[in-house]
């Protein structure tokens, strides 16, 4: 990559991103930190504690901290807010917690009551409760880390690369950069790397949930079943993506 801190332009992001392809998600990691002082780690909670592992063991060799955001929708499991906390705790980081605005959320209750996503679709509670939030998150880094992988959403996933711009959450001069350093990873490798390096996971996902998104949109599914087919189930699939990541959608 070039000089740290330096924008990316799009040749040189396709070129990253060719260069980056097959590296370990540690590799990944350990590069984007090098090259970005400022760069958060998008964390929901679920398997992608991974990256918070990595990122941590990573940073400690540059000698600097890891900064990472979750986005409290209000709509969370219980058990996902302790996890958060344990994983807080564990690596004795800092979390920052973003919420929605309050003036939103009692709009669109009072409106259209709290379960209104299964009537007209989750676009509108999303907006509100994730999308909203992460622009805040992410107004003043120049790159941040996700947890997709491709396996996830055959759908919407396919194709992510381990880096790409993101025009949705940028600024016009300074496109936002986003890596995505599980995109070629299984969740077997994920699953193998949490058993390897003992860390810590979501209680839920000993309940048969595969993916962990908010309590009324997410299920756990039958041995089998695509991991997908547990969120947002009476949708279709080809639009499950719910706005942070809607550069997958063409
Ligand atoms: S979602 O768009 O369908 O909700 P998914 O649950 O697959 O996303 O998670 C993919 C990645 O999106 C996560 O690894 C994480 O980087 C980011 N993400 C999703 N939900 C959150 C959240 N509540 N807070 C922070 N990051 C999140
Ligand atoms: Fe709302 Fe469901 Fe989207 Fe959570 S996943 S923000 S509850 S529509």
């Amino acid at each position: 990559m070039s000089t740290p801190n330096s924008a990316f332009d799009a040749t040189e992001i396709d070129h990253t991103a060719r260069r980056l392809a097959n590296a370990h998600p540690s590799d990944i990691i350990a590069q984007a930190l090098a090259h970005f002082d400022r760069i958060t780690i998008s964390f929901s909670g679920a398997e992608d504690v991974v990256l918070v592992e990595m990122a941590v063991r990573e940073a400690a060799k540059l000698g600097r901290s890891v900064q990472v955001f979750s986005l409290d929708t209000g709509r969370l499991h219980p058990q996902t807010l302790e996890f958060v906390e344990r994983v807080r705790d564990h690596y004795g980081i800092t979390i920052a917690t973003y919420s929605p605005l309050a003036d939103a959320v009692e709009s669109l209750v009072r409106d259209k009551g709290l379960f209104s996503f299964r009537r007209d679709g989750h676009q509108e509670c999303c907006g509100i409760r994730k999308v909203e939030p992460l622009s805040r998150a992410l107004a003043d880094v120049d790159a941040y880390i996700t947890g997709q992988r491709r396996d996830q959403s055959p759908g919407t996933r396919a194709e992510i690369p381990v880096v790409q711009l993101d025009p949705g959450f940028g600024r016009e001069t300074q496109p936002l950069v986003k890596f995505n350093p599980l995109a070629n990873w299984t969740s077997a490798q994920v699953w193998q790397h949490i058993t390897a390096y003992q860390v810590p996971y979501n209680p839920l996902h000993d309940e048969g949930f595969k993916s962990i998104g908010c309590a009324p949109c997410t299920r756990a599914t039958h041995p089998g079943e695509h991991e997908r087919a547990g969120r947002w189930w009476w949708e279709e699939a080809t639009q499950k993506e719910c706005g942070l990541h809607a550069i997958n959608l063409k």
